[in-house]
């Protein structure tokens, strides 16, 4: 099995590019797991404490749970990958049956900020897009498909986005050995990665 790790900062494109290696590799051969599935359990908390998490530091991911299923991918086995609502801030209940393939794709923001998570990668990308694109897309996003509103949106981004981005996410470009720029949709960068894939296969 080949481990692919893709970060970057909320809104720089990382879905575009997974779903586009997704298109370009045969069928079957490419699983997905997201860190947005693994933010921890939050059940206990009323919603009004869940919408004051610091959803961008490295506490509020469940790492342990998610270097567990990649283990039992890696061994052959299939998980059940927990389904996230951004909506109520909380796991569903619901799960996603997630088979082992030849290629694990594991993306989110901090993907490459757990140095154990980070053993596990084969391929480590950093998609990089400026802070104003992304706050843009994050915008258009959070509005229309999270439920926010441009307050919220403006508010978290200048209390905890920020902040948390220089912090826990820019610095892991170090680790990255490749960094895709995403400021405009990048069909070269995809085409590489997609070579190296192929060649590891
Ligand atoms: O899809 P993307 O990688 O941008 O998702 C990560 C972002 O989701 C984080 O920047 C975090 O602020 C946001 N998030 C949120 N509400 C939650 C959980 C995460 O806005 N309940």
């Amino acid at each position: 099995m080949l481990v692919i790790g893709i970060a970057g900062g909320t809104g720089c494109g990382k879905t575009t590019v997974v779903n586009q290696l997704l298109k370009e590799l045969p069928e079957g051969e490419v699983g997905i797991l997201s860190q947005d599935s693994y933010y921890k359990d939050t059940s206990h908390l009323s919603f009004d404490e869940r919408v004051k998490i610091n959803f961008d530091h490295p506490r509020s991911i469940d790492f342990d749970l998610i270097e567990e299923h990649l283990t039992e991918l890696k061994k052959g086995n299939a998980i059940d990958q927990p389904v996230y609502s951004f909506v109520k801030h909380n796991r569903t209940g619901d799960t996603i049956h997630t088979l082992p393939r030849k290629v694990m794709i594991v993306e989110g923001i901090l993907v490459l900020s757990n140095p154990e998570l980070r053993k596990m990668f084969d391929i480590k990308i950093f998609v990089h897009a400026d802070s104003d694109e992304r706050l843009i897309r994050r915008l258009r996003r959070d509005i229309t498909e999270r439920g926010r509103d441009l307050d919220e949106v403006l508010n978290r981004y200048k209390t905890t986005l920020k902040p948390m981005h220089s912090q826990f996410i820019e610095p892991m470009k170090e680790y990255a050995d490749i960094i895709i720029p995403n400021n405009h949709y990048n069909t070269v960068a995809i085409d590489i990665v997609k070579t190296i894939i192929n060649d590891k296969l």
